[in-house]
Formats: C-alpha cells, sequence, structure tokens
C-alpha cells in the first residue's frame, strides 16, 4: 500500500479549508500518524510579499503574482528546514492548505490556464498530492463568511472575482481528471458532515498507523 500521504485542500476563499485541515489533522493522529500542516502562501519571506500584496501594502501586477506563487510553491516544496519533501521523507503525513490548484484557478481568471499549468509543472513533477479536495461553496456563500467580523477585504475577495476562481477550479478539474486524484465535497453542510464525507475518502487511501 501507499507511505504517508500528501493531501492538498483547495477551495475559494472561506470554503472551510482551515477548518477541515484541522479536522482531517485530528483524525489522522487519533489513528496513530503523524502529521505536518501546512499552508500557502507560506510564512517564508516570498510569502511575505505576497500576504503584502493581498494586503494592498504593496502593488504588483497580477503576473508578478502569479510568479511569485511558482517560486513560494517550489520554496514549500524543496526548504531544506521545514520543506514538504523533508516532511514526507521524515515520515509525516502532509496536509496542505492549498496547492497549486490554487494557482490554476486565482491566475488562470487573469491569464491563460495552460501557461499557469506549465508555470507549476516542476512543482507538479515533485510532488503530486495523493488527494486534492476540493470544497464547493457558492461565491455568494463565501462572502457572506469572509464579511462577518471583519473591516476590509483582500485581494482577491469580490462576489466577481471568486464566481470567476469557481469557475476556475471546476475548469481545471475538468482538464486534469485524468491526471489528478481529485475529491469533491460539498461545503455547504456543518464542519462535521463535511470530515466524515472526507475521512470516508482519506481511509481508503490511508495505511493503518497501529497494526
Ligand atoms: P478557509 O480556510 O477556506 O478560508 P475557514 O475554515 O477559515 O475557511 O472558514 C471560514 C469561516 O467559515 C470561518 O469563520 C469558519 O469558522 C466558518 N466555517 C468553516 N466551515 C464552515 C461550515 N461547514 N459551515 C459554516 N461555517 C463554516
Ligand atoms: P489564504 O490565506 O489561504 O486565504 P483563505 O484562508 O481566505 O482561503 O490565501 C490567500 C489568498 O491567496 C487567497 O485569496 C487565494 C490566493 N492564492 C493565489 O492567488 N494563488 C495561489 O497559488 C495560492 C496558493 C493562493
Amino acid at each position: 500500500m501507499k507511505r504517508n500521504l500528501f493531501i492538498a485542500f483547495e477551495g475559494i476563499d472561506g470554503s472551510g479549508k482551515s477548518t477541515q485541515v484541522k479536522l482531517l489533522s485530528d483524525s489522522l493522529k487519533k489513528a496513530g500518524h503523524k502529521v505536518y500542516s501546512t499552508f500557502e502562501p507560506t510564512d517564508s519571506p516570498i510569502g511575505s510579499v505576497i500576504r503584502n500584496i493581498f494586503n494592498h501594502k504593496i502593488e504588483a501586477d497580477h503576473r508578478v503574482i502569479a510568479g511569485l506563487f511558482v517560486a513560494d510553491r517550489l520554496d514549500h516544496l524543496l526548504n531544506k528546514t521545514n520543506g514538504i519533501l523533508k516532511k514526507l521523507e521524515e515520515g509525516f503525513t502532509v496536509i496542505t492548505d492549498r496547492y497549486y490548484f490554487s494557482s490554476y484557478a486565482y491566475h488562470g481568471v487573469h491569464m491563460s490556464l495552460d501557461w499557469v499549468i506549465e508555470a507549476n509543472s516542476l512543482s507538479a513533477e515533485l510532488l503530486r498530492p495523493d488527494l486534492n479536495i476540493y470544497i464547493d461553496i457558492s461565491p455568494e456563500l463565501s462572502m457572506k463568511r469572509l464579511t462577518k467580523g471583519r473591516s476590509s477585504m483582500e485581494l482577491y475577495e469580490t462576489l466577481e472575482n471568486l464566481k470567476n476562481v469557481r469557475a476556475k477550479y471546476l475548469e481545471a478539474i475538468e482538464l486534469l481528471k485524468f491526471q489528478e486524484q481529485i475529491f469533491i465535497t460539498e461545503g455547504n453542510r456543518s464542519p462535521e458532515e463535511i470530515a466524515a464525507d472526507i475521512w470516508n475518502e482519506v481511509s481508503h487511501i490511508t495505511v493503518p498507523a497501529k497494526s
């Protein structure tokens, strides 16, 4: 059966990714797995430039942002201290909140999807997720969740953009369905129901850690 897994969570802003990363991580730990949870944009120097762009502190063209994410992802994989490849080698199951499908969806809105896929091909060659989990919610629900308790919105958080991003996610999923392992789950349900659905899927591909 399989080695320790690499799982990527995907979905538009507010779809419930961080909530589900936590719940899946807890379930895997309970089953005896060593789990490392991580996220993109990362907390590396490249990731912090990206965050400053999203917070409107610095300005950058969409093509520059797409390029920064390519670099941030490669560092996320290859970093010698806490890179994903190193963590997998150390025996961790790695769960990431966003990976290259986020780039396909968010940058595919502004430039050719083929270009974005090509620009991320090195990451895909280095490591394809054993499972991409796409949590599907409507852009309207996303805006409702995001505006709750917040005074300012980030760069990509407008209803119109989120509609485009969701459509691009679905386009990329359809295009790559034979190359990628993708599980789509309906996000407009309770966190527990979604987590049960995800656990059912993940437990089919996980090696029992305790024998
Ligand atoms: P993301 O990481 O995709 O942005 P979060 O997990 O941070 O999403 O969730 C965004 C907001 O929605 C948070 O306030 C969270 O508590 C809430 N939330 C997450 N999952 C659900 C759910 N299934 N139903 C209702 N609210 C949810
Ligand atoms: P994130 O902090 O995960 O936001 P949220 O928790 O609301 O989903 O991501 C910040 C933003 O980065 C989000 O709007 C999506 C965007 N993004 C890209 O544009 N390209 C990418 O490759 C990635 C990974 C994220």
